[in-house]
């Protein structure tokens, strides 16, 4: 992490234009990145059946054979000719205009001439061109996008060893989605936060995965709950194979807003190396960590797991979903490379690659419009309107639901990063509560009961049992995982023994005026289950 903006960093090696160039990050990276030790992590021993299965596209690797003065009659390659796309005329915001968010009101938004962008049908001066954009790519990417990665990445991340690679993707739940196929088999064990994002917790069931919750406190995924998962696996699953994958949310956690703190982070990895796991490390909310805004710099981003792990036992995933625009479906992992090459394996066989349109324009947008310092600039004005909202959401929570009854009943965290408040509602004065009924179930009518009241008081939250983990049965001979004070330094455990019912709070898409009227709503709601009016 050690980009400023004064560094001016430039992209290594001059592309040349070509068609679908075989390409590789370590052709763009700093010799003294090159210099470092390889990856140590036997990728092998991950495999799952599928992604050992799967054999490389042949006509794909027959193309590779394409050389200067060689006629193709080989490849379904339609001719550029018949793409009916003339040009694309391309304005970007230019983030030294964003001041502040009273800058960008829609059409009054002033854009200046370098920021016009113009993407030619032939364009002899540019490595990238319609003819080029627009035809069947590179499986892990489009080299002049990688290229602008590589750099991002070896300067804001520093992976510290050498052989890592980027893919392309398509999002992050496409990621992962393959990730989970290319690691794990069907009855597999992952291990997981005790909450977590919901279209991983289906993608998993779809794949018939075991999903084994991690207890959570104030500073996330617990190091000594898996640590003691871990260690007493044989004992409590004697009928499942130990867990070898590891996915976790580090930052502005999805549902719960928590950010792991660099120390929790150094002792997950600690339990990682012990039980050797490789950790698929979903960070869509990393560049919304508020301590960015102002600064201008990415200096100040938290270590994230790929930087931390020396042995190469992190997948991580980036999209551009919560930073461009989701509807690009586009984003990119970085791992080492006998790992990237299980997801470009799944991708020829698959999604072949992004679409040509949005690696264009996106690349367009980060490496000639913006450069890199532009892009980190973007990234710390975007954390602050974030770190704004997050404020004033949590101002309107203290003002209508930390008072009048409502405080006993009504707790949440602050947040450092992303979009999203975990509310706790503590149901224990839920008027008529049958103390008597499953847990489970008594909670899920309260839950019922309140977002329906919520509806009709006209605002929509989203229930926390979407994300819930389910426990594992675990053999009556097990020992004990314990609670309470779950890694012994004071943190809070997340989910306590009370008639507890979350909400979880979105304050992304809101306007300033519905933020506030949203909040006075879910209070009025509130006090009519609780009774308090
Ligand atoms: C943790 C997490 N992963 C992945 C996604 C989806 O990312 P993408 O749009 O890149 O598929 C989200 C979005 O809500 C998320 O919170």
């Amino acid at each position: 992490m050690s980009h400023s903006p004064g560094l001016k960093l430039k992209d290594l090696g001059v592309l040349q234009k070509t068609l679908a160039p075989i390409t590789s990050a370590d052709l763009f990276k700093p010799d003294d990145c090159l210099c470092k030790p390889k990856s140590s992590i036997q990728v092998n021993r991950f495999l799952s059946r599928e992604a050992r299965i799967r054999a490389p596209s042949s006509l794909k690797a027959s193309v590779a054979a394409l050389g200067i003065d060689v006629i193709s009659f080989s490849t379904g390659r339609p001719s550029p000719e018949t793409y009916p796309f003339e040009q694309l005329d391309l304005t970007f915001s230019d983030p030294a205009f964003l001041t502040s968010s009273s800058s960008r009101n829609g059409d009054d938004y002033p854009a200046s001439g370098p920021l016009r962008s113009i993407v030619y049908r032939n364009d002899p001066d540019s490595s990238i061109d319609i003819s080029i954009a627009l035809s069947y790519g590179y499986s892990l990417g489009c080299e002049q996008l990688l290229q602008f990665l590589t750099t991002h990445i070896t300067h804001v991340l520093c992976p510290p060893y050498s052989d890592w690679e980027i893919c392309l993707t398509v999002g992050n739940t496409s990621a992962l989605e393959i990730a989970l196929r290319n690691f794990a088999n069907e009855g597999d064990c992952m291990l997981v936060e005790e909450y977590s994002y919901s279209g991983m917790l289906e993608a998993a069931r779809a794949l018939n995965l075991n999903l084994v919750p991690i207890a959570m406190d104030s500073d996330g995924l617990c190091s000594r709950d898996l640590e003691a998962v871990l260690s007493s696996w044989e004992s409590c699953h004697p009928d499942k194979p130990k867990p070898r994958l590891l996915y976790t949310i580090p930052t502005g956690h999805n549902p719960t807003g928590i950010t792991q703190p660099p120390g929790r982070r150094r002792e997950v990895l600690a339990v990682a190396d012990k039980h050797d796991l490789l950790i698929i490390e979903d960070d869509p909310y990393y560049y919304l960590h508020f301590s960015q805004a102002g600064t201008r710099s990415a200096a100040t981003l938290l270590p994230s797991y790929l930087s931390l792990s020396t042995a190469g036992r992190v997948i991580r995933l980036d999209t551009t979903s919560k930073i461009l625009a989701p509807g690009l479906r586009l984003g990119w992992l970085t791992a080492p490379k006998a790992v990237v090459e299980t997801f470009q394996a799944a991708h020829d066989l698959g999604i072949v690659h992004p679409s040509g349109l949005s690696q264009v324009v996106v690349y367009k947008l980060l490496s000639e419009a913006w450069g890199h310092d532009g892009f980190v600039e973007w990234l710390a004005h975007l954390a602050d309107e974030y770190g704004r909202k997050a404020r004033l959401m949590l101002q309107a929570m203290r003002q209508a639901l930390g008072h009048r009854g409502l405080e006993d009943i009504c707790s949440w965290k602050d947040i450092e990063a992303g979009m999203f408040i975990w509310l706790t509602i503590d149901c224990s004065s839920y008027p008529g509560l049958d103390h008597t009924v499953e847990s489970m179930a008594a909670k899920a009518s309260i839950e019922e009961h309140i977002y329906t009241a919520a509806l009709e008081a006209g605002v929509l939250c989203c229930r926390g049992s979407f994300f819930c983990v389910p426990s594992l049965s675990v053999s009556a001979e097990a020992p004990d995982r314990g609670d309470g004070d779950r890694d012994g330094d004071g943190a809070v455990p997340l989910a306590p023994s009370k008639p507890i019912v979350y909400l979880r709070l979105t304050f992304a898409s809101v306007s300033d005026t519905d933020l506030v009227r949203g909040i006075e709503r879910l209070a009025t709601a509130l006090r009519e289950v609780f009774g308090l009016t």
